[in-house]
């Protein structure tokens, strides 16, 4: 995926996918389902940091994330978020924190806000930066918006059509539409020739965004524009807690003189606590192997196609 195929999808009629991703394991697998655009996004301060909002995220946590996803990205167009504070100074600040996450290995960045934004967007473009603009909610204004609230009613309406133009004019290759009423999103997708990317926009944008940890109900609230597509979180409390985990000893396992007490605990927890009761010390290769499980936790969740020789491998290693 490239910046122009933004534009052919939108004149084809292809509707655009677009997935925030943090990490290599997870974009790995967004990409390789067919997400057009993964975004690093700085909803990773809520969502993987544990902030409240996305104000305190930094540049250098944007860096190692989009480094990561980049790495793990072989098709999706990878956008990464302008944090906030490292661009509202201008264009010279725009371009000097844009040029960090291309070299992190963005294909393009996004940054939130209209008009005032459109000579920033107009100095990256001109320096070879793809921008993403973001209209609407725009949670870094969250101060000034008075809360998590749909924007774009009566006369806010006029303003943003007129910021989504400026944008466009300035040389975004793309829009986010967060959380505006469906015909005021329809009404700048029809005006405009880049796509609009909508999240709780309604469903005639061009494309749709989703916080990836939402859409596969990771957390215990999320909005309620954010359909659900699977239960992640859910079977994570499962592989760590319930039957899933179960241990028999596997042959490769039993490679080693397995200690009795190593086949009978049957949770993740049961086996870490094992360990750090001291109960389970020598090192046999069912030892290092169980142990490689344990911190190879992605493998055991089905998360990552890492082949099981590696691990063979690495229990070798660890005896040596
Ligand atoms: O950071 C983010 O996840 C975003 C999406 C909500 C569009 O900007």
């Amino acid at each position: 995926m490239r910046v122009h195929h933004l534009a052919s999808a939108k004149k084809d009629g292809t509707k655009l996918v677009m997935l925030t991703a943090y990490d290599a394991v997870t974009a790995r697998i967004l990409d390789a389902a067919g997400t057009d655009l993964l975004l690093v996004g700085d909803s990773i301060g809520n969502v993987m940091l544990g902030h409240d909002s996305t104000l305190p995220v930094e540049l250098d946590e944007m860096v190692v994330a989009t480094r990561s996803v980049a790495r793990a990205t072989k098709r999706a167009l990878v956008v990464a978020d302008l944090p906030f504070g490292t661009y509202e100074a201008g264009p010279e600040q725009a371009l000097a924190s844009a040029v960090r996450l291309m070299k992190a290995g963005a294909n393009a960045v996004k940054l939130e806000g209209g008009t005032p934004r459109a000579a920033s967007v107009r100095a990256l473009a001109q320096a070879g930066i793809p921008v993403v603009g973001h209209l609407g909610f725009t949670p870094q204004s969250v101060n000034m918006l008075g809360g998590f609230r749909v924007q774009g009613r009566g006369e806010a309406a006029d303003v943003l059509m007129a910021d989504a133009q400026a944008l466009a004019e300035a040389g975004a290759v793309a829009l986010v539409l967060e959380m505006v009423p469906e015909p005021l999103a329809a009404r700048v997708t029809e005006s405009l020739t880049i796509p609009t990317v909508g999240i709780g926009a309604g469903a005639r944008c061009d494309g749709q965004v989703l916080v990836w940890t939402d859409m596969a109900g990771m957390t215990d609230w999320s909005p309620r524009f954010a359909h659900q597509f699977g239960q992640v979180g859910e079977a994570l409390r499962q592989a760590t807690t319930g039957p899933r985990c179960a241990r028999s000893p596997s042959p490769r396992r039993s490679t080693g003189s397995a200690p009795d007490s190593d086949k009978t605990h049957s949770t993740m927890a049961g086996a870490l606590n094992h360990r750090l009761e001291g109960r389970s010390r020598e090192p046999d290769a069912s030892f290092y192997a169980y142990d490689h499980d344990f911190f190879g936790f992605p493998c055991v969740l089905g998360l990552t196609g890492r082949p099981r020789a590696a691990w063979h491998a690495d229990s070798r290693d660890a005896q040596s």
